[in-house]
């Protein structure tokens, strides 16, 4: 974790289809628990309306979805990167209506959720693509939709899984997203006892969130000044810088033009910022 606090993360290994792909292939899938996770069972057992839209993202194996197969929801949606486990679901599942099994990237996926969960996902990807994972997520939520789900409560010496802590998700989602849970989970699996939280945040659909590229930054400090200047700008609620710099979520009651965000920082020619479509 202290590397991502420093100037520059670099991941040395690529963690793309290619790679996801040979874990599945190689069966170095120490992440499958082989069953839905006991949180999230919990979780799915107070949903009353089996009709909601769910999406589960990075999703192996499913073993979530088949738990709402089973218990008879009727709109799920799963994808993931790797073709391996798709084409298993979609062997599994053939026939079956109630779920569209997708092969894809989730940051290109299009659609609307009023559920959308969250399964050692977020921990798969490079932490550079957090605030990415935050814009996406708040825009495939439905107005009144939520993401749900287990989230690290740890750093790992080797990664993936990326690990994190409270204070960084709740820095990461704040404003865009309203808090309704985010506790350590009681009832993870052993080898994951205390070091998962289970988190369930509603989105906040009265509020831009606006993802940004950025230029320039070589270090925290700078990285500080920068959001600092952002953060006050009237009407910009939440400022979170991805850990490469190369990136900014922002947060604001309005749209803010990409012009006065530019002239915040005008102090230094080095820096430039451009709206991510
Ligand atoms: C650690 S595994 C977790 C799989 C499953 N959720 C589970 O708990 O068994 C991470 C999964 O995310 C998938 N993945 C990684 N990046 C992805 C992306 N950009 N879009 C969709 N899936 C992705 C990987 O292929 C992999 O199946």
């Amino acid at each position: 974790m202290e590397d991502i606090k420093c100037c520059v993360v670099s991941c040395e290994k690529p963690l793309d289809a290619a790679y996801w792909e040979a874990q599945y292939k190689t069966k170095a899938t120490g992440w499958d628990l082989g069953k839905i996770s006991p949180p999230l069972k919990t979780f799915i057992d107070t949903i009353e309306n089996k009709n909601i839209a769910i999406l589960i993202p990075g999703c192996g194996n499913s073993y979530e979805a088949e738990y709402l197969l089973e218990h008879d929801f009727t709109n799920i949606t799963v994808i993931d990167i790797a073709p391996t486990p798709v084409a298993d679901l979609k062997e599994k599942f053939k026939n079956n209506s109630n779920i569209q099994i997708i092969l894809g990237d989730f940051f290109e996926h299009q659609g609307k959720y009023d559920l959308i969960m969250e399964q050692t996902f977020f921990c798969a990807l490079p932490p550079t693509l957090r605030q990415k994972y935050a814009w996406k997520m708040h825009q495939l939520l439905a107005d009144e939709g939520k993401l749900a789900g287990l989230l690290f409560n740890r750093p790992f010496e080797v990664s993936p899984p990326f690990g994190g802590s409270k204070e960084e998700y709740e820095a990461l989602f704040a404003a865009a997203f309203e808090f309704l849970k985010m506790d350590l989970s009681l009832n993870s699996i052993a080898p994951r006892a205390n070091s998962e939280l289970f988190f369930e945040l509603k989105k906040n659909n009265k509020v831009k969130v606006n993802l940004y590229e950025f230029e320039g930054i070589t270090c925290s400090g700078c990285m500080e000044s920068v959001t600092k200047k952002f953060a006050a700008i009237d009407g910009i609620l939440n400022v979170s810088m991805s850990s490469d710099f190369a990136e900014v979520l922002i947060v604001s009651k309005n749209e803010i033009a990409v012009g006065e965000l530019q002239n915040a920082i005008s102090y230094d020619e080095k820096y430039q910022i451009k709206k991510i479509s």
